[in-house]
């Protein structure tokens, strides 16, 4: 389980220090920071999978998403509610991401390329430094690796700093690069724990999409993020999965309603039966918000739950009176996986509140920052450049 999320330069969250529970529900009104805060979460996981680069290029590069404020001076400084920077420097340079589980704790940091002769990337970002360290919060004796620039330093048995790698890309992580089942074995731990993270955002429920569409069917026990292998998902479900929290995740939201799979030469296509209907409707003949759920429920109810799930805006296109469902469906998952649903819905944020203690994370903008409402934050060290 995450049990701290640290953010700072990236889009309008200038400097956001959480702490996490089981269950997290990130709201607030249009511009807070919501997706920031979802995307940043996905930046992390992409270090792992080795994407951080590309994907930053994808948003604009690091021009774009660097924090567009001062970083001497803020609003909330001026309240007293956020630590003052000391020193000249003002402009943002740096973007940070860290985080900490029960065990061990990561953090990037990158920054501008300086500007290299001959070569056409000048808009990758570089990264400076990462560190990997024991428990929450770094400290110099508990740093277990510590990239700097092209170097990384591993601390073997005896505790001693051993360079393992001299020549790092400034384009690769240390997580990616240098984890070896020989050297930090806790490496190769932590990006494997980075991967298990799983995303859904905006699953697509338009006529050309796959999940409308008969699908050659193979053990789907993780549902894609766009949805296209719904029916395998199901079937697999239905086969090895928990079938029962199907049948009432299923009737909460579409009472007398069932779903069956139908196998044709390999290809599978889910029917719906809904109650006054004569035949079930094809995936096709659904209406969006009806597959939408459905996508839903074989998302949430994988028979692979991962460690953390993360939802961007789940209510999209779903009626009010279904959210109290998916209130439900998400607090019961919330029993296999750390949950955070990203939501402006009230009606959803009221049911997954009133089915499972959770924590609900409400940000705000002041001066062009990301706040968070509630003011206690945990404690956080960031690696030194
Ligand atoms: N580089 C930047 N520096 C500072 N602020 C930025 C930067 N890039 C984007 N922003 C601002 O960050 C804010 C947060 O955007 P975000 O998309 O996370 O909001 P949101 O809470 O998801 O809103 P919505 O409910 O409308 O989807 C926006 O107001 C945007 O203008
Ligand atoms: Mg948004």
């Amino acid at each position: 389980m995450i049990t701290t999320l640290c953010i700072a330069g990236y889009r309008s969250l200038r400097d956001i220090r959480l702490e996490l529970d089981p269950i997290n529900i990130v709201t607030g009104p249009n511009g807070s920071g919501k997706s920031s805060l979802y995307r940043s979460l996905r930046l992390l996981a992409d270090v792992a999978n080795g994407n951080i680069i590309r994907s930053l290029a994808l948003e604009g590069g690091v021009q774009s998403v660097l924090w567009a404020g001062s970083l001497a001076y803020t609003a909330a400084m001026k309240r007293g509610a956020q630590r003052v920077v000391s020193g000249q420097q003002k402009k943002p340079v740096s973007l940070k991401l860290g985080f900490a589980m029960e065990d061990f704790g990561y953090a990037i940091d990158l920054g501008y390329p300086i500007a290299a002769g001959t070569s056409m990337f000048n808009y990758d970002p570089h990264i400076k430094t990462e560190s990997l360290w024991y428990g929450q919060v770094l400290r110099q004796r508990n740093e277990i690796a510590y990239r700097n620039g092209p170097m990384v330093k591993v601390r073997d048995a005896h505790h001693t700093w051993q360079v393992v790698l001299s020549n790092l890309a400034t384009f690769d992580s240390m997580m990616t690069h240098a984890s070896a089942p020989t050297d930090a074995r806790e490496l190769l731990m932590v990006r494997e724990a980075m991967r298990d993270w799983r995303f859904y955002d905006h699953f697509r429920s338009d006529r050309d999409s796959g999940a409308r569409r008969p699908q050659i069917g193979t053990h789907t026990p993780v549902l894609d993020s766009d949805g296209h292998n719904l029916a395998a998902a199901v079937r697999t479900i239905i086969e090895i999965g928990d079938i029962a929290a199907f049948s009432t995740a299923l009737d909460d939201a579409f009472p007398g309603a069932s779903v069956d799979i139908r196998e044709d030469g390999g290809y599978f296509e889910l029917y719906m039966t809904q109650a006054g209907l004569f035949r079930p409707l094809r995936a096709a003949e659904l209406s969006d918000g009806t597959l939408r759920y459905l996508l839903l429920i074989a998302a949430l109810l994988s028979p692979r739950p991962p460690a953390l799930m993360v939802l961007n805006e789940p209510e999209m296109s779903l009626h009010p009176d279904l959210l109290p469902a998916l209130g439900r469906l998400i607090a019961a998952s919330s029993k296999r996986s750390q949950i955070i649903v990203v939501s402006h819905a009230p009606e959803l944020v009221a049911a997954i509140e009133s089915a499972a203690q959770a924590k609900r994370i409400e940000l705000y903008k002041e001066d062009g920052e990301t706040l968070i409402a509630d003011r206690d934050e945990p404690p956080w060290e960031w690696p030194s450049r």
